[in-house]
């Protein structure tokens, strides 16, 4: 693909900064009141015919500074920086109203290292610098679903934000999460004392609520899990892992709950929005020819060019090479990890009477009915 694909000429402008974890970059809608380029960020970059470079070779990847499709300004639109996690191929998100610097963040990821079972914070860490940089208030910390690659932060930014800002952020996520801690507590031997109350609101489909200005409407999006929500706020959805880039197409179903149905109809919900609106993904995993993650697509390019569900594509397509899809894949890497965590909301197991916070880990024989 040319790297100034039609895919990529609707970029928008992006501006990063590298850190050892992540790659953080600022992208302000084309109602937000100026572009805030700090000194390291003006660096980083050089502008040629339009464009935007990252200097790193890494995500060495152009951008076009204007949209190709101008977006209707009907609604307060949100200052959104989306930050990359390589590790896991996350895409974490602190959305922002302009006018009162309320915020919201999406999607957070606690670090885990699978070798050493080492737990630390810095990418959590890089989103309360950013948040503290851009004198943000946190109103509320986000969850699409409960992740099966990566743990969450949730519980980790609330415990800081409620110190650093004197306002504890009620951790969000769909009301059917409660289906998913039953499954996979019962699965994994926790106790329901563990996960009761670690989400402070349980959204219902098309429930709305404020950030600062700004309206937020969650979306129940189900099919790579069932509790799997979107949040459309301004002309953008977080749509967690219902689309992935275009040339990545969708998220697995083969979950618990999961269904290849139901995903479909949610991208079709997801694709039915107004051609401009910017489907902003969960997970990005480009491959070699593309190099550099790539937060958001517009309507309009998915269903040009996405994948699995561009459109033409029937249903009894997609579900067939859906299920055919996710029949070759693998277990994620940090599966039970992440589900045990992320089940309580990011809190760890109760220490044992020896110190050590314990998970379980199912074995699997080969063959399955090896007996001995
Ligand atoms: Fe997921």
């Amino acid at each position: 693909m040319s790297l100034l694909s039609p895919a990529r000429t609707m970029m928008p402008g992006a501006l990063y900064r590298r850190n050892p974890r992540t790659l953080i970059r600022l992208f302000i809608t084309s109602t937000a009141p100026t572009v805030a380029c700090n000194s390291h960020i003006i660096k980083s970059c050089r502008p040629l015919s339009g464009l935007c470079l990252p200097r790193s070779s890494l995500y060495g990847f152009s951008y076009s500074t204007h949209s190709a499709m101008a977006a209707p300004l009907t609604v307060p639109e949100p200052i959104v920086h989306d930050v990359f996690e390589p590790r896991t191929g996350t895409l974490q998100y602190v959305v922002a109203d302009p006018a009162t610097k309320s915020c919201v963040i999406i999607d957070p990821v606690l670090d885990f290292d699978d070798t050493s079972r080492n737990i630390d914070t810095d990418s959590a860490d890089a989103l309360l610098a950013l948040v503290r940089k851009h004198g943000y208030h946190v109103e509320r910390i986000l969850e699409t679903h409960a992740h099966a690659d990566h743990i969450t932060a949730a519980s980790y930014l609330q415990s800081r934000l409620a110190q650093e800002q004197n306002h504890k952020p009620p951790i969000g996520i769909g009301k059917r999460i409660t289906q998913v801690q039953k499954l996979f507590g019962e699965r994994y031997s926790v106790v329901p004392a563990e996960y009761k109350t670690v989400f402070d609101i349980l959204f219902g489909d098309n429930e709305t609520f404020s950030i600062g200005a700004l309206t937020a409407t969650v979306m129940h999006l189900p099919g790579h899990t069932p509790d799997h929500l979107g949040y459309k706020i301004g002309d953008n959805v977080f749509c967690g892992d219902s689309l992935f880039n275009a040339d990545i197409g969708t998220a697995r179903c083969d979950f618990p709950g999961g269904n290849a149905d139901d995903l479909f109809r949610s991208g079709k919900t997801l694709l039915s929005l107004p051609e401009h609106t910017k489907i902003w993904t969960g997970h990005d995993y480009p491959p070699q020819d593309r190099g550099a993650p790539e937060p958001w697509m517009t309507v309009h390019g998915h269903r040009e060019q996405n994948k699995h569900l561009r459109d033409g594509v029937s249903r009894d397509e997609f579900v067939a090479l859906r299920r055919e899809r996710d029949a070759k894949l693998g277990e994620p890497r940090l599966l039970h990890q992440s589900l045990q965590i992320n089940i309580r909301g990011g809190r760890f197991p109760q220490p044992t009477a020896s110190g050590h916070r314990m998970l379980l880990m199912p074995f699997k024989f080969k063959p399955k009915d090896l007996q001995w």
